[in-house]
């Protein structure tokens, strides 16, 4: 019981509160990027960041409480530690089913390798089940371990690798896409 209320996980809405962790994981902490598409550049200053999540915010805010949510924060023993998202727009592959494709940042390092992402991405996953996806995509490169167990945990199974694609710190990595079928 003890253990269970010191690991718990829930996705909710953005709060206002929630810009600041955003402007400081899109500008200054950004170790998440090593991780998550590495490959491509975030260049943009605070006052910008600022701008576009306090406008991410109010547009969450407008949204009707049944409308199908793209995007959910992760609270982890009630502190905001990242979130998970959903498109349509795969890399490198066509998606004529329009099979939503799931991502994940923990942004605050001390947050993972806690069950904190699989557990996230298994409610992310149920809501959208529960909505009438009945498989999901989720799509990663050959040296994020971390995330392919998370997937593997998960019941994905690979369905395609590309390899090489990414290059990464120098170094060349599978671009890999799994699924998951209910
Ligand atoms: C990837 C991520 C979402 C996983 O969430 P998490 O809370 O850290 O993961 P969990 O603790 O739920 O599970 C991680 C699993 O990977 C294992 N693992 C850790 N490092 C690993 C590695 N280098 N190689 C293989 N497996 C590894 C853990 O042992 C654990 O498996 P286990 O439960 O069988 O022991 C999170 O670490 C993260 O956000 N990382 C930075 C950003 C990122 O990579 N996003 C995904 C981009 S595609």
């Amino acid at each position: 019981m003890e253990s269970e209320r010191r690991n718990t996980v829930i996705l909710r809405d953005i709060t206002g509160s929630d810009i600041e962790d955003y402007v400081r994981w899109f500008s200054r902490d950004m170790d998440w990027k090593d991780w998550d598409a590495p490959w491509e550049e975030i260049e943009t200053t605070e006052e910008e960041e600022r701008r576009s999540w306090t406008e991410y915010y109010e547009a969450v805010r407008a949204l009707p409480d049944d409308a199908v949510r793209r995007k959910f924060e992760i609270e982890w023993n009630g502190r905001h530690v990242g979130w998970v998202s959903r498109y349509f727009d795969l890399d490198y592959m066509d998606n004529p089913e329009q099979i939503p494709a799931v991502g994940i940042d923990i942004a605050e390092p001390e947050a993972r390798g806690h069950g904190v992402g699989t557990e996230a991405l298994r409610q992310f996953i149920g809501y959208l089940n529960a909505r009438g996806f009945r498989r999901v995509y989720t799509q990663t490169w050959s040296g994020n371990g971390r995330m392919l167990r998370t997937a593997e945990k998960l019941g994905f199974v690979e369905v395609c690798r590309k390899k090489d694609l990414r290059l990464v710190r120098g170094e060349r990595f599978d671009a890999v896409t799994l699924l998951l079928e209910r």
